[in-house]
């Protein structure tokens, strides 16, 4: 707690010694010297009082901390806090470690982008996609060569067979692809791309390296950075969050944070969180996760992703079970069928 300042201190002071005076009817336009101040007990009850204060301001901190994380915000009517036209300003960013309920969330946040009319893409290195997904169309990247496209309307992107590398090298040259699109406006809709295992895109340090001749995110970078002036934004999800490139987490205004155990990742997080929130993270629940958006942290609760959900206004129910699997053997710059 911070001790009140010598100044502070005597302008309440002052402020008491007038307030005494009206009440006593007796008005005086002339300051008080310090010394009357202090012989008359004005000066230590100035400091009582604005230290009283400053203690219940803290305990006021603390218990709407302790309020907010006493019970997950259940969201009425399936309803996950989400600012659609915040995200597409600056990206989504969801946190936790493996089996924390992350790309489920994901997915509902995809949802939501395209009932709003967006355009929404996935890299899917581990087929999580493929099922329970808002996505219907699935292209299966068999092999780098060429340049990506073209496709129509959202899509995952199945990189599973592919090496580490070949991932980069797809996600480079699809982000690419996308905003070449938007710059010769060609595309003129919004379009949202979902990094799966994002730490192996936005490495920390990428966007400094990002300024080098060849670098083999150099794509990856570009949309990240300007990709909002032309309805380009992206999602981060990931177990690593402190492998992320710092500067582009800063770009981010909605964090899901899920469970974490791994010290540097809390440690990181909390510099977002501040310390309660970020002491909390160990303790979390599958499906939990610590939302922040600006000044506004809450703990929310996800529900599982075959849960039909109710949207906004209208009643129906979506079960966003996958239909169609339009698997396209893309091979990236001949133009499939
Ligand atoms: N809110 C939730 N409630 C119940 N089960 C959930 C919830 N979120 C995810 N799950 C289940 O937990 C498992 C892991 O979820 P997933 O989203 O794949 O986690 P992650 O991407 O973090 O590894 C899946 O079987 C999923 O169905
Ligand atoms: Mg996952």
């Amino acid at each position: 707690m911070a001790i009140p300042k010598r100044e502070e201190i005597l302008a309440r002071a002052t402020a008491m010694f007038f307030e005494d005076c009206s009440k006593h009817g007796a008005y005086s336009f002339v300051n008080p010297e310090e010394e009357e101040l202090k012989e008359n007990g004005y000066i230590s009850a100035a400091q009582s009082e604005l230290m009283r204060d400053r203690a219940h301001a803290d305990s006021a901190e603390w218990k709407s901390y302790e309020r907010a994380t006493a019970e997950p915000e259940e969201p009425e009517s399936g309803q996950l806090p989400f600012d659609v036209s915040q995200a597409l300003d600056t990206g989504f960013f969801v946190s936790g470690t493996s089996q924390t309920g992350k790309t489920t969330l994901a997915k509902t946040l995809a949802k939501r982008l395209i009932d709003a009319g967006v355009v929404v893409y996935a890299i899917d290195p581990s087929r999580a996609w493929l099922h329970d997904t808002p996505i219907n169309q699935v292209i299966e990247i068999v092999e780098m060569r060429g340049q990506a496209g073209p496709w129509y309307g959202s899509t995952v992107f199945d990189v599973s067979t592919l090496n580490v590398r070949d991932q980069i090298a797809f996600a480079d040259t699809l982000c690419k692809s996308l905003i070449e699109h938007h710059l010769s406006g060609e595309t003129r809709y919004n379009e949202f791309l979902i990094f799966e295992e994002s730490q192996n895109y936005l490495p920390q340090g990428g966007l400094r390296l990002a300024t080098r001749r060849s670098n083999p995110l150099e794509n990856v970078f570009k949309l990240v950075t300007i990709g909002a002036n032309f309805g380009l934004r992206f999602g981060i999800v990931t177990q690593f969050s402190a492998l992320i490139d710092k500067s582009v987490v800063k770009i981010v205004q909605q964090k899901y944070c899920g469970s974490t155990f791994e010290p540097n990742d809390i440690k990181y997080l909390k510099g977002f969180l501040g310390k309660a929130w970020s002491e909390k993270l160990s303790a979390l629940q599958r499906g939990q996760f610590v939302y922040q958006n600006r000044e506004r942290t809450s703990l929310i609760q996800t529900g599982p992703y075959s849960q039909s959900v109710q949207t906004d206004k209208r009643e129906t129910q979506y079960t966003w079970n996958y239909r169609a699997r339009v698997v396209q053997q893309c091979d990236p710059l001949q133009v499939v069928a």
